[in-house]
């Protein structure tokens, strides 16, 4: 790629709504956390780890993300690893940031709920103050659990509301269909919360489908799977439906062989609202802008389409109508500066 896009790239204000801050644990960060804590992982060096960063599949993924968020047991640990992140997208023009985070990934191993999201979210008010980075937080439900494990998690956030913006649904897919968690996220619904849901990254359109229809999903996350069916991508156009997608994720997790078969374009031209988010950068190879540098790359999108990557999640992010306005006349402005 020609540096003068790579820079038009990097310098671009951009909004990240995909995110697990579980995902961006870089891998010296969780080897001084373990220390720190004692705690013992199947890991002797970080050089290991960065060797098991190699999956054929989701699962394969998900088997190390869970083994490394094992060693986060304090306040100041959640504060470590979401301050981190903040760094590196400040660095890379990133205004505002919408993160998951898996509660029942602490609260099983007996660590307070209080402690992952006042941990989580005195970061993100550092971040607002620090560096005018705005952000929500959206709670994810593992979906390989039941639905009743689920709906223990909804109580214990009730007392968080104030902190948590929306609920969501990740974790293995094939076999744990969005139907699965319809009554937990009707409940959340009724409690003032908005919905997401990973569907359709492995799963078939039909989870696409279901997420809309019994999750009342605001965003779909992913979402890739709706290439396969023309029916789906007219109603995602129609209800203006963002997706989050997350390209260096499908390539690292074998949803795509390459990323020049990557559906990105094929979905914009279908008109949906697609975005480009990192996932899990500590573990997929990249944040933001490698994400958007490599699909770029691959896809040989010009400024004009990266410019309504950017503006789709400016549009798509859960802030108030002053906060979008003020982010996409900075991109307006980005854009008249940088056209040519
Ligand atoms: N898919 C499902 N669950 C996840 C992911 C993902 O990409 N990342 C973290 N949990
Ligand atoms: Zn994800």
């Amino acid at each position: 790629m020609n540096s003068t896009l790579k820079s038009f790239i990097e310098g671009m204000p951009k909004a990240e709504l995909h995110l697990h801050i579980e995902g961006s644990f870089e891998p010296e960060l969780m080897f001084a956390i373990a220390q720190r804590n004692q705690v013992k992982t199947k890991f002797d060096s970080v050089e290991a780890v960065k060797e098991a960063y190699q999956f054929n599949n989701l699962q394969d993924f998900l088997d190390i993300y869970y083994e490394g968020a094992r060693v986060l047991l304090t306040e100041q640990d959640f504060f470590d690893l979401t301050w981190a992140y903040v760094e590196r997208i400040h660095a890379q023009n990133v205004i505002h940031t919408e993160i998951f985070f898996d509660p029942q990934t602490h609260t099983d191993r007996g660590v307070d709920f209080g402690v992952v999201i006042s941990g989580i979210s005195r970061a993100l008010a550092q971040a607002e103050q620090k560096y005018g980075i705005t952000s929500r937080i959206i709670m994810c439900f593992l979906r390989h659990l039941d639905e009743s494990e689920a709906e223990k998690t909804l109580a214990q956030a009730l007392a968080y509301k104030d902190r948590i913006y929306g609920v969501g649904l990740d974790s293995s897919e094939l076999g744990h269909p969005p139907s699965k968690f319809k009554n937990v996220f009707a409940k959340a619904i009724e409690e003032g919360f908005v919905t997401v849901a990973h569907a359709g990254e492995e799963g078939p359109a039909e989870y696409i489908w279901e997420a809309l229809d019994l999750l009342h999903i605001s965003r779909l996350d992913h979402g890739n799977r709706s290439k396969d069916d023309p029916k789906l991508m007219a109603r995602l156009a129609a209800e203006k439906m963002a997706l989050t997608v997350c390209p260096l994720s499908n390539l690292k997790l074998c949803v795509v062989d390459d990323l020049k078969a990557h559906p990105l374009r094929f979905l914009m031209e279908n008109n949906l609202k697609v975005t480009i988010n990192s996932d899990d950068p500590a573990y997929f190879g990249g944040y933001m802008n490698e994400n958007y540098i490599a699909i770029t790359e691959a896809l040989e999108l010009n400024r004009t389409e990266l410019k309504q990557l950017a503006q789709n999640a400016f549009e798509a992010c859960f802030v108030d109508e002053g906060r979008k306005r003020e982010m996409l006349a900075q991109l307006e402005a980005y854009f008249a500066e940088n056209a040519f």
